[in-house]
């Protein structure tokens, strides 16, 4: 698989993922996809809660099921899907915890994973260590 293709199935799984979003309070449906070295795929969609401020985003949710399976490393690439009809279909970019959660899973396995904000019309690529820069992780634990 090339890495185009590789980044267009991880954004269909996203967008699948999405379809089954538990977000009944915000109406606002997100999907991520994560791609590991191994060529697995492991999805997420954000759950939320009558609670509001439990909810659960889709990376975390991806990474929480990674991590639970015994992942821990090998993170290449994210996808992050959001509605289209929502944000003027600008690329959607990972919120400041999802950032510091899917930092921890990469830290672990020693990659900076390539993180797919997708929109509407454009897919904005950027690096987890742009849109974390000085990361606190694990091995500032060491
Ligand atoms: N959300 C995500 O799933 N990921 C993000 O990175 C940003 C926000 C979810 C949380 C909530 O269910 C909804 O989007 C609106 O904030």
């Amino acid at each position: 698989m090339t890495d185009p293709q590789r980044e267009d199935a991880l954004i269909a799984a996203a967008r699948d993922a999405a379809l089954r979003s538990y977000s009944p309070y915000s109406e606002y449906s997100v999907g991520s996809a994560l791609g590991f070295a191994d060529g697995s795929v492991v999805t997420g969609t954000n759950i939320e809660n009558a609670s509001y401020g439990l909810a659960l985003c889709a990376e975390t949710v991806a990474v929480a099921k990674a991590m639970a399976d015994g992942v821990r490393g090998g993170l290449e690439i994210v996808a992050v899907t959001g509605p289209a009809d929502k944000g003027g279909g600008a690329p959607i970019t990972p919120c400041g915890r999802c950032r510091q959660v899917l930092n921890e899973l990469a830290q672990l396995g020693g990659t900076d994973p390539l993180v797919l904000c997708v929109g509407d019309t454009e897919t904005r690529r950027v690096r987890l260590s742009a849109l974390l820069p000085h990361a606190f992780g694990p091995a500032s634990l060491d």
